[in-house]
């Protein structure tokens, strides 16, 4: 398949362009599109046969949900139930780096939810997705931009490794906001439980929810349960190379010091705090330690060119389990083969 690359500017977009790609929406194709989060891999959500494609493209398992991407809340209940009293709360959230669970209505293709009874929705906060929906005129499902195992893309350069020839068109729209895919709450019972931690914290979700559910494998602990969290069996996100994550404490220089002696030529993803320590080794710098939001959205870029190195291990430093932290560890605890606490 021939690929398109058009660059749009998300300060001065080109409708043009972004008509080009609608067309192809509507047509059953496939476009990628930044979001504030990350790259996501549309089709017509409408269009079986097309969302078809998108598990082809990705090599996507048929039994994992893809997320329903709609440009504002109005149309919410074309697709999904939901309550007036529900309603008002997510509203607090939209536009934004968030995704419901809703019971869906039968509209809603099969093969977008998996066969399953509920709908992931979510209205993002990025000037190209938002255009691209409303001129498509349809709702567009979207997973990450990225081929199954492999991190989110947050650049369009990482799309291109990964999608090219492979989608209609890739509408490059420079750097995402975040870097980290959306969090994922699951409002089909009384007290909503958190799927996926993401962008929107624990903390916040609390102020408008009340109480809410943090399962243990958002920690990385316990096990998944499948049924309600599908997406999360699966080991998203693992570099090729051996990756060894040191849990964050006040030891965590000698932890690392004493790993490193094993290894002929280790690659040290640590905080900018910490060079200093490691002069004569591969470093790359995650961000300052306690900058989480700069941490998150530089998270997935490190690690694909962590592991296109020579090195023979990446060893990574982890930051605090708390606010956006919560959803860093989450990602890092999968992206590794091995934790030292
Ligand atoms: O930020 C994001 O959410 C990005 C951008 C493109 O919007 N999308 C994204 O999609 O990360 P994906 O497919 O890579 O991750 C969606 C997650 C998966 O873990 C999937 O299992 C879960 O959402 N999901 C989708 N529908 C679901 C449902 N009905 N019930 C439970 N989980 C669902
Ligand atoms: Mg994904």
């Amino acid at each position: 398949m021939k690929t398109k690359i058009l660059k749009v500017s998300p300060f001065d977009i080109d409708l043009n362009k972004i008509n080009i790609a609608a067309d192809i929406i509507k047509l059953g194709g496939l476009v990628v599109f930044p979001t504030e989060t990350v790259y996501g891999l549309g089709a017509s959500a409408l269009n079986k046969d097309a969302v078809r494609k998108i598990f082809a493209a990705k090599g996507r398992p048929a039994d994992n949900p893809l997320i329903m991407h709609l440009d504002n809340l109005e149309r919410i209940e074309d697709f999904a139930y939901i309550n007036k009293e529900l309603f008002e709360k997510i509203k607090i959230f939209v536009p934004g780096p968030i995704t419901f669970v809703l019971k869906k209505k039968k509209i809603v293709p099969d093969i977008v939810t998996a066969n399953k009874d509920t709908v992931a929705v979510r209205v993002p906060a990025h000037p190209i997705a938002n255009a691209l929906i409303e001129m498509a005129g349809v709702p567009i499902a979207a997973p990450s931009a990225n081929l199954s195992g492999k991190p989110s893309p947050t650049i369009a350069e990482h799309v291109a490794e990964d999608m090219f020839g492979r989608v209609d068109v890739i509408l490059d729209g420079g750097n995402v906001d975040f870097g980290l895919e959306s969090t994922v709450i699951d409002l089909t019972e009384e007290i909503p439980t958190l799927l996926r931690p993401g962008p929107i914290v624990p903390e916040k979700l609390k102020e408008v929810f009340g109480k809410i559910n943090i399962p243990d494998f958002v920690f990385g602990k316990g096990k998944v349960d499948v049924a309600k969290a599908p997406g999360m069996k699966y080991r998203h996100y693992a570099p090729d190379k051996k990756t060894i994550l040191v849990e964050y404490s006040q030891e965590r220089i000698e932890k690392i010091k004493e790993i490193i002696r094993n290894y002929k030529s280790p690659l040290l993803v640590i905080f900018e705090e910490d060079k200093k320590y490691f002069e004569n080794y591969d470093i790359m710098i995650s961000g300052k330690k306690d900058d989480y939001f700069e941490i998150a959205v530089k998270l997935f870029s490190i690690l694909r060119n962590a592991d296109k190195t020579h090195n023979d291990v990446i060893i990574i430093e982890g930051v605090e389990d708390n606010g956006l932290g919560i959803s860093i560890m989450n990602r890092l605890r999968k992206a590794s083969s091995e934790i030292r606490r």
